[in-house]
Parts: structure tokens; C-alpha cells; sequence
């Protein structure tokens, strides 16, 4: 029998309890550490999952004393830095929570790191495993929508009850387009690619008490004259949402991470194509018609996540989603926050040196 891939945890709360049930769900894993600076949830977990891992509320003092093969930080986003570096110094591979950091400087230490440990980072921009933007992504790369000149994403999402343990979310630098919009972000770049420019504006009229904005736009251009526009807002009186619109000269897509159905329209002429199979025939205008796209629903599918991260660490495949994708995705982040503060365009940076 082959040996068990062993796991430690830094950041036990909601997050934290999601990424062991999505590791138990493998039965060639063992969670080997748990640490929390409020040790008490690593005890908690330890107990609720029967895990017999051992405690800590120090990672420095975990990361000396476990021997494992991945590390996932899932804590608090300003402390997500100092613990995958830490990690990656004492010789583990880690799996980092979205957003990889909230400066593209501390991005830059952290791909360092990665770079001198030889280890594997993996960010968890789980957008990229679930099944309705896979399907995205395989449908842009069929070319039927012809070529995208307009793309829109969106990551709505009502914070007003969840600013987590000790408030972290309330951070002065964790700003919404940073904490929660990197996922639509992410998703834009990894669907059409790098945008190259953001115009961004940004307000606050929802949650007034937090030190943040709570509603941000940004406009923004490609290199190839495609333009598009990412909308986030964590005060909105919703059900959460990542609806995503792509245009294309010859098709357009709308999809989201909640709902069952993609929707696709097609000009008449290019009808049923590559897609007969699953597709439910709706109405369109006079020269197009409309696709229904039936898709699993699975927001968080971090079950996918892990697998392609074990598949990288353990049988060398290529990754989805390196630690320079994740700061590439800050990167266009910290540039919409840099416009909407100085009212200048800004021009994305990607360069950390790697
Ligand atoms: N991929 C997704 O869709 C998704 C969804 C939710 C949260 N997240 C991310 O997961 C992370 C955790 O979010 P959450 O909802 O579990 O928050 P949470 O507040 O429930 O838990 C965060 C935990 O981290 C601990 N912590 C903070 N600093 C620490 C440190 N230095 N060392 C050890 N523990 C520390 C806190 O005590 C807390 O228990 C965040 O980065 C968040 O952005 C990702």
C-alpha cells in the first residue's frame, strides 16, 4: 500500500473546517497538524473530525515539530504571507487561500520563497474548478464564440454578518475587489487573459462602519482591444453571485457559480455546432438562438483543488494554478485599488522577477 500524503492546516475556521472535509473526502490523505492562534478551533476540529492531529497556536512551532507533505494556509488574508513563506522555508509544499496576499511586494516574497525552497505554492482561486467556469474555459477555447470583445464579471457578495474571526475582513488593506473580487478577476484573466489597463471608482454606502469600500467598479483593456468591466460589492442586498458575461463576435456566454444552467447564444448559422450534446434548445432574437447549458453546481469545489495540487506535488503534472498566477491576479487587483484612489488609470504591473 502506498503511504498516506500528510497535511497541515494553518487557520482553523470556516474556511479552514471546509478544506478538511474536502481532504477527508480522499481516503489516501492524513491531517497530520492543526494550528490556529486561537487554539481552541484547532481543537475543535481535531475533535469533531477525529483527526489526531496534533494542536498548535504558534506555525512556527508547528512547522519544527510535523513532518508533512502539504501545508494549507487558510487564515486570515493579511496573515497569508508570513505563513506560506514560513512554510515554504521549512521545506513544505502549500496550498494558499485566495487572495494570495494584499500587496503585490508581499506576492513578490512569497514566489521568492517558493523559488528557493524548490517547493511547490499552489493559490486557491477555486473558480478554476468549478464546473460551470471549466466549462467556460473549454467553450472559449472552442472558438465558437469567435472573438471576445467584451467581458464582464462580477463577485457580489453580502458581508454585512461575516467579517470573520477577530474581524478580519474589516482590514484597512483588504479591500473588496482584493478579498472577494479576485475570484471574478482571476476568472476574467484565466478565460481571455491579462488585462493590460484599469480606470477604477470605488464608494461606500452600504457598510458604513467598515474602514474599506464597499462597492468598487473596474473598467479595464486588453492588449488585443478587448474591453471589460468588474463589478464587486460586499454591502449589496443579494444572494451571492459571480455571474460572468464574455461577447464574442459570434456568440455570447452567461454563466454564474450558483445556478444549474450556462446560457449560450449562437448565431443561427453556427447552431448546435460542437454543443448538441446536453443542450436544450431555447428562443433567441431573429438571427440568434439561445442554449441552455446544463452544469453541476459546485461553488467551492475543493475537493478538485486539492487533487490537482497532489497530482502537481506528488506525480510532478503541470498546475492550473501557480503561485505567479495568484499574483498576477493581485496584481490586476492592487492596479483597480491604485485607480480608484488616485482617479488615474493605472497600467497592471506583472513583473515580480520570477
Ligand atoms: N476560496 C474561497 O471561495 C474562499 C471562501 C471563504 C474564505 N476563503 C479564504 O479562506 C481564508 C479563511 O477564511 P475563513 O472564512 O475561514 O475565515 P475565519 O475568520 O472563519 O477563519 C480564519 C482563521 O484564521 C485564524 N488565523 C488568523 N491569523 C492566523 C495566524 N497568524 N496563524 C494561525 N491562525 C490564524 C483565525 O484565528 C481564524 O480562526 C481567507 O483567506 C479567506 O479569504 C476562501
Amino acid at each position: 500500500m502506498e503511504r498516506k500524503i500528510k497535511y497541515a492546516i494553518i487557520g482553523c475556521g470556516s474556511f479552514g473546517g471546509m478544506h478538511i472535509e474536502a481532504l477527508l473526502q480522499t481516503k489516501d490523505i492524513e491531517i497530520v497538524g492543526l494550528c490556529d492562534v486561537h487554539k481552541e478551533f484547532a481543537e475543535e476540529k481535531n475533535e469533531k473530525y477525529a483527526l489526531n492531529a496534533a494542536c498548535f497556536s504558534d506555525y512556527n512551532e508547528m512547522l519544527e515539530n510535523i513532518e508533512a507533505d502539504i501545508v494549507v494556509v487558510a487564515t486570515a488574508d493579511h496573515a497569508h504571507k508570513d505563513a506560506t513563506v514560513a512554510a515554504l522555508k521549512a521545506g513544505f509544499n502549500v496550498m494558499c487561500e485566495k487572495p494570495m496576499a494584499l500587496r503585490s511586494d508581499d506576492c513578490r516574497e512569497m514566489l521568492l520563497a517558493e523559488k528557493e525552497s524548490g517547493k511547490l505554492l499552489m493559490v486557491g482561486q477555486v473558480c478554476r474548478f468549478t464546473p460551470a467556469f471549466v466549462r467556460a474555459k473549454q467553450i472559449v477555447e472552442s472558438g465558437i464564440l469567435g472573438d471576445i470583445f467584451f467581458a464582464e464579471g462580477e463577485y457580489a457578495h453580502d458581508y454585512a454578518t461575516i467579517p470573520g474571526v477577530d474581524k478580519w475582513r474589516m482590514h484597512p488593506d483588504r479591500e473588496p475587489i482584493l478579498g472577494g473580487g479576485c475570484h471574478s478577476i482571476d476568472l476574467l484573466r484565466w478565460l481571455i487573459g491579462d488585462p493590460v489597463e484599469v480606470t477604477a471608482y470605488s464608494n461606500r454606502m452600504v457598510l458604513k462602519d467598515w474602514p474599506i469600500s464597499d462597492a468598487t467598479i473596474g473598467i479595464m483593456k486588453w492588449e488585443n482591444g478587448t474591453i471589460g468591466k468588474i463589478f464587486t460589492s460586499i454591502g449589496c442586498k443579494r444572494d451571492y453571485t459571480m455571474r460572468t458575461c464574455l461577447y464574442g463576435t459570434k456568440g455570447t456566454l452567461i454563466f454564474d457559480n450558483t445556478s444549474p444552467e450556462m446560457s449560450l447564444y449562437l448565431e443561427k448559422s453556427a447552431e448546435g455546432a460542437p454543443f448538441a450534446g446536453g443542450i436544450i434548445y431555447g428562443n433567441g432574437s431573429e438571427r440568434t438562438m439561445a442554449h441552455r447549458i446544463k452544469v453541476e453546481i459546485n461553488n467551492h469545489n475543493l475537493p478538485g483543488e486539492h487533487k490537482a495540487f497532489r497530482d502537481a506535488v506528488i506525480c510532478g503534472k503541470s498546475l492550473v494554478m501557480t503561485g505567479l498566477e495568484g499574483a498576477k491576479t493581485v496584481a490586476v487587483c492592487s492596479a483597480v485599488i491604485e485607480s480608484a484612489k488616485t482617479g488615474n488609470s493605472v497600467k497592471v504591473n506583472y513583473d515580480f522577477g520570477v
